[in-house]
């Protein structure tokens, strides 16, 4: 963060506020054109598209399961949408680490993007 190549936003509770619940990091990246489904491509110019990068995104074990993630997956959004009023956003994208969460992500919209199946997206246009 000091060095501004990231942002790290994380959850608490009000009942305990040091502690904490879940977290995750945005930064931006470029989406190169041949990556996207071609549906979506047709109406979009040939060059890298600007997007939001959810880097990581983890809730603490014992409070797993509770809607939180949900929750934090709502709030990136949201920023990602305010940034965007400023400077062009066209997606947030997410690198899933784990195929055991992309059950959690593929759940709340995102699609995949490209060859990498470790990448999703999601369009901001819906928004
Ligand atoms: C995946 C994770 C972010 C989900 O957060 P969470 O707070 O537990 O999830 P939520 O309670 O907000 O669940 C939201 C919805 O997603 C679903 N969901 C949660 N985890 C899921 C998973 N792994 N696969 C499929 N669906 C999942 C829930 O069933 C819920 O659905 P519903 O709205 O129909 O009830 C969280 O469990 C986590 O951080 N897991 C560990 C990740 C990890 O170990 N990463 C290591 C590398 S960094």
């Amino acid at each position: 963060m000091k060095r501004r190549v990231s942002r790290v936003f994380v959850a608490t509770t009000l009942e305990q506020p040091d502690v904490i619940t879940g977290y995750y990091t945005l930064s931006s990246l470029s989406i190169e054109f041949d990556q996207l489904p071609e549906k979506l491509a047709r109406r979009l110019p040939r060059h890298p598209l600007p997007a939001a990068l959810l880097g990581r995104l983890g809730i603490s074990q014992d409070a797993q399961g509770r809607g939180i993630g949900g929750l934090l997956l709502a709030d990136a959004i949201k920023r990602t949408l305010a940034v965007s009023n400023q400077i062009a956003i066209y997606a947030l994208v997410v690198d899933v680490s784990d195929d055991d969460i992309r059950g959690f992500y593929e759940q709340c919209g995102l699609l995949p993007l490209g060859s990498d199946s470790r990448r999703l997206f999601l369009p901001l246009q819906s928004f």
